[in-house]
């Protein structure tokens, strides 16, 4: 199974920085799980929210800002004041740090992208070697079916919540032609999803486990991989698991 590290190690230090995924890296995590958004100026940005304002000393939406604006705000001091020098960063320079180090499952976030910025995701991916351990999720199925199209070989995922309603085995069958994971809330798993999920031929990662009530939930089932802000709840600290 698969620990994945939700905006990196974001249980210990500011989500989405280089903190986080530093840290998700010492701590043995398999994969450092983050979110892209549009800027003003058509890059994609390592953020998880549509505005600066929870996790930086800004205030506005992401899509107001150009990417070199949002990479002057401090996206650390809300966490604490030993992270105040992190910073929001590009994908490409995700990409560049951890490719090689650890797997990257990257989500994105905006409903629509402009076909060239889509284009650009998957040109930054391919660009490094790690590729097959390199994952592209998204809630929107128009976006993940999109990218595949165009990139049919790198993995995707599509992320489901609770209110999709019960997943049908027919579904799962269609979703199948354009993705090779099926991501949902853990609230959602049972052994009958995790087994339909596999019987289509599709993995899974399930999302976002933060307590033990949560993970004990979960610990009998076989799935593919766990989301979480703790790596460290699943790795021991000589590296076991
Ligand atoms: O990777 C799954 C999880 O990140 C989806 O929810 O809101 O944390 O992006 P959210
Ligand atoms: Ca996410």
């Amino acid at each position: 199974m698969k620990i994945i590290a939700h905006r990196g190690a974001s249980g210990y230090a500011p989500e989405n920085t280089f903190a986080a995924f530093d840290l998700a890296v010492e701590m043995g995590a398999d994969f450092i799980e983050f979110d892209i958004r549009m800027t003003k100026d058509f890059q994609l940005a390592v953020i998880h929210d549509d505005t600066v304002d929870r996790i930086t000393n800004g205030s506005g939406f992401v899509k107001d800002f150009t990417m070199s604006e949002l990479s002057q705000l401090d996206a650390g001091s809300w966490f604490g004041s030993a992270f105040s020098g992190e910073t929001i960063h590009q994908l490409e320079a995700v990409l560049t740090r951890y490719s090689g180090k650890i797997g990257m499952l990257i989500e994105i976030k905006d409903s629509a992208l402009p076909h060239d910025l889509l284009v650009s995701i998957g040109k930054a991916i391919e660009l490094f070697p790690f590729n097959s351990h390199t994952v592209v999720q998204s809630f929107h199925r128009s976006v993940i079916h999109l990218f595949n199209s165009m990139f049919p070989s790198i993995p995707t995922a599509l992320l489901v919540r609770p209110r999709f309603g019960m997943i049908s085995k027919k579904r799962l069958r269609s979703y199948k032609s354009f993705v090779g994971y099926v991501n949902p809330k853990y609230t959602l798993v049972n052994p009958n999803l995790i087994r339909a999920i596999h019987q289509a031929g599709l993995k899974s990662f399930v999302w976002t486990l933060r307590s033990k009530k949560a993970i004990e939930r979960i610990s009998k089932l076989p799935i593919d991989g766990v989301i979480t802000d703790y790596p460290d709840y699943f790795i021991g600290r000589d590296g076991r698991r």
